[in-house]
């Protein structure tokens, strides 16, 4: 099955445009390229241009309204780099534009096989001749820092002169939108452009900026390659660059233009150098072997990452696109992460949060280790800034990681419903602990992984204390941000709890093996006997009358807001609702107290389970997208099959339907996440056990089969589920110890493993 999203929509309105340069932008987890045309705009289009280096971000002012002690005043914020996206077309001196009069044909595709957008229509001239134009983008995933457009125009019938115009500016701005707050509010010139020069003999532009604040340089170099008929003229030298080139072009002929743009960052390269050495190391392949190795690239994530149902094609392409997401998003080197809204678009101003951990990592943790432990590398190279951010909250001991950020400063200017998210701590404890689950990667727990969890679990102890015999976590938010600074919040104790009795348990281990961390913190024995004593009189709230676990101490006091009442048009509620009002009513945003029945699903039985499910459900207005996909896997766990199909159905198209409405600000890149949790761990019910995996498969109706693959232990397993059975597979690797529906049994290479769906659990 070809991996391909198709739009034919045309013309297009102002808001489908900017829905499309999300849905279309090209990324490689270090550079990301919005979808925008490269000829531009009509006058009275709005339009958000961009281009972002994963990590690359300046400083911008943060006021406060009243500034008390600890509030950040300044926040990191992604820049829109140098855009090196324009070229312009011109036929007898006649512009070509996709809003020209006689436009057909318009078709956009995204192969994500190939790792290329494209984009094609026959335009007509004022005679009434026509062209073919094509245009083709690639960010490479085998050399990050290069992004390539290839040009053609095929003539039908037209005869005459063809000028190309390519610009090349060094600096761009940020998008604004002041009524959203998941936006930035106030535009500034984060980039000034320091040189500009244009290289004669490599025919080569570069433009270097730098930031206002943070210090740090963008470089970009531009060159191309030009079919036969074309000549280089003119160039243009100011604070922008652009080259002419020009030609004839007989009917039936084809001429062609390739550009291809390098984008570098100080944070990464030592610029000069750096840049001689790419354009060197571009120029050894054509643009077709560039292709080549794209190709390959993703053929080997795609035989990992493979994921499928059969019996609904249109689901089909939103997996496939969300996968296609996390891999475009993902930062693979160590100093970068994945932002909120992947390298796609400027929503949340490109922070990273909580989302990586809980939401993307476990899809990297099972099919690509190697960018999950990079993941990890990332939180430890930041986490001397979490030691300080701890300290500015009045923490004596440990590391608190920030809510939001790029580079490790905590830039959530609004702290209920960012720095008392205090649970990101234990958030990337989990994902640490799972990850070395997975794997069995010592080393990455030995180099990154421990330290972090001794300083998360420092934090938990200074914030924490004894009331009675119970350990209790006081004024702090838990995911739902419709429910800020409460007492006990049970999501938020239950997975410090994990945290703690999992670091007690791998403590002789990183000690047998020298952990220097043990000896540079002055970790002792004793600090492990408080941590369990903790974790054993950790406070997991409940309320008796109603038989559910509380959300937190107050939650179930509160009045129910009676969302189903509200009109459709006060959703999402954030945007309609002072906060106040919100956090005075039992109504949750997203999946809370859900979350923790997935994550810790050994923690509940099943009936308290369903009690709490059927109590919150009524009560979450899922109005952010890290919600549905939470709701769906729990609903497979208590059985409920076909409620799991409707979550997951909505939560897998949130983007290709733009159900949130909001898309066009950049793709939801946790709830890509989700989609793949909802598949591999709703669905088929798989969970990282220490020393096995787990399986419990449910298919919903619409569905006869589905199929996935995962990395276990360095192990490559295929799955494949239908009505009548459940087929293991090892393609690589050791044999791995598996459960399915609790009974055990050994997939080997010699061993394939077949047992019997049940269709009643
Ligand atoms: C959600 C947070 C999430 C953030 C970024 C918010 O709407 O409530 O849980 O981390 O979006 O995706």
């Amino acid at each position: 099955m070809s991996k391909q999203m198709i739009k034919k929509d045309f013309p297009l309105t102002n808001e489908e445009l900017r829905l499309q340069e999300t849905l279309f932008h090209t990324a490689n987890g270090y550079i990301g390229v919005r979808g925008n045309f490269e000829e531009g705009y009509p006058m009275d289009y709005i339009s958000s241009r961009g281009q972002y280096i994963n990590g690359v971000y300046d400083v911008a002012e943060m006021k406060q309204a009243e500034q008390l002690y600890g509030f950040p005043n300044k926040k990191e914020v992604i820049l829109n780099v140098a855009d090196t996206q324009s070229v312009h077309l011109y036929l007898d001196g006649e512009e070509v534009t996709a809003f020209s009069q006689g436009v057909r044909e318009m078709c956009r595709v995204l192969d994500m096989e190939k790792g290329t957008a494209s984009r094609q229509f026959i335009w007509k001239n004022e005679q009434g001749k026509e062209v073919t134009v094509s245009y083709r983008r690639m960010t490479s995933f085998v050399l990050l820092p290069l992004f390539t457009i290839e040009i053609k125009i095929t003539s039908h019938d037209f005869e005459g002169t063809l000028s190309i115009v390519s610009e090349h500016h060094g600096t761009a701005h940020n998008f604004v939108n002041p009524d959203d707050p998941r936006m930035a509010a106030e535009t500034e010139d984060y980039l000034s452009v320091a040189e500009t020069i244009y290289e004669e003999e490599q025919a080569v532009s570069k433009i270097t900026a730098v930031t206002k604040t943070s210090n740090l340089a963008v470089q970009t170099l531009v060159f191309h390659e030009a079919s036969p008929q074309l000549e280089l003229g003119a160039v243009e030298e100011s604070e922008s660059i652009s080259v002419v080139y020009d030609g004839q072009i007989k009917s039936g002929e084809t001429a062609s233009i390739i550009k291809y743009s390098l984008f570098i960052d100080s944070r990464r390269y030592e610029l000069e150098k750096a840049g001689a050495d790419l354009l060197a190391k571009v120029r050894e392949k054509t643009l077709m072997e560039w292709y080549r190795v794209q190709e390959e690239y993703l053929q080997k994530f795609w035989q990992r990452a493979e994921l499928s149902v059969g019996g609904d094609p249109l689901l089909n392409e939103s997996l496939n696109y969300s996968l296609y997401s996390l891999i475009q998003s993902a930062g693979k080197d160590g100093i970068s992460n994945i932002a909120a809204k992947g390298l796609s678009g400027e929503g949340y101003e490109g922070h990273y949060f909580w989302d990586t951990e809980i939401y993307m990592m476990p899809f990297f943790t099972l099919t690509y280790p190697e960018i999950a432990s990079k993941l990890i590398e990332f939180r430890y190279m930041i986490l001397d800034k979490a030691r300080e951010n701890a300290r500015t909250l009045g923490h004596k001991q440990g590391a608190l990681f920030p809510w939001r950020t790029i580079s490790g400063t905590e830039s959530s200017g609004y702290y209920p419903s960012g720095t008392a998210q205090y649970h990101i701590n234990s958030d990337i404890a989990y994902s640490i602990i799972q990850y070395y689950h997975a794997t069995g990667d010592i080393d990455c727990l030995l180099n990154y992984g421990g330290e972090i969890l001794i300083e998360t679990s420092r934090l938990w102890l200074d914030v924490g204390h004894y009331e009675g015999t119970r350990f209790v976590l006081n004024c702090m938010t838990g995911p739902d941000e419709y429910t800020c600074v409460v007492n006990n919040n049970y999501y938020t104790n239950q997975s410090v709890q994990y945290q703690l009795r999992w670091l007690v348990k791998l403590y002789p281990l990183l000690k047998e093996k020298n952990a220097l961390f043990i000896e540079q913190l002055g970790v002792t024995d004793e600090e492990m006997t408080a941590y369990q004593a903790a974790a054993d009189a950790m406070y997991l709230p409940y309320s008796d009358e109603l038989q559910i676990h509380a959300q937190d101490d107050s939650f179930l006091e509160k009045p129910i807001l009676p969302i189903e009442e509200l009109p459709k048009e006060k959703f999402p509620l954030l945007l309609h609702y002072h906060p106040l009002y919100l956090y005075r009513h039992q109504v949750c945003k997203q999946a809370d107290l859900v979350l923790a029945y997935f994550l810790h699903d050994q923690a509940f039985d099943e009936e308290a389970l369903k009690r709490g499910y059927a109590y919150y459900e009524k009560r979450t207005t899922h109005d952010s997208s890290l919600s549905s996909c939470i709701f769906s896997i729990v609903a497979n766990q208590i059985g409920e099959v076909e409620k799991a199909y409707h979550y997951f159905d909505e939560s897998s198209k949130i983007d290709i339907t733009n159900s949130h409405h909001n898309t066009q600000d950049g793709i939801h890149a946790a709830n890509m996440g989700g989609t793949y949790l909802g598949l591999v761990f709703g669905f088929a019910g798989l969970r990282i056990r220490e020393d096995f995996l787990e399986l419990t498969p449910r298919l919903p109706e619409k569905w006869s089969n589905c199929h996935f693959s995962v990395m276990y232990q360095g192990s490559l397993l295929h799955i494949t589920i239908d009505k009548e059975r459940i087929c293991l597979s090892l393609e690589e690797g050791a044999a791995v110890d598996v459960t399915v529906y609790g009974q055990q049994g050994i997939v080997s290479s010699e061993n394939e493993w077949e047992i019997p769906y049940r269709k009643e659990q």
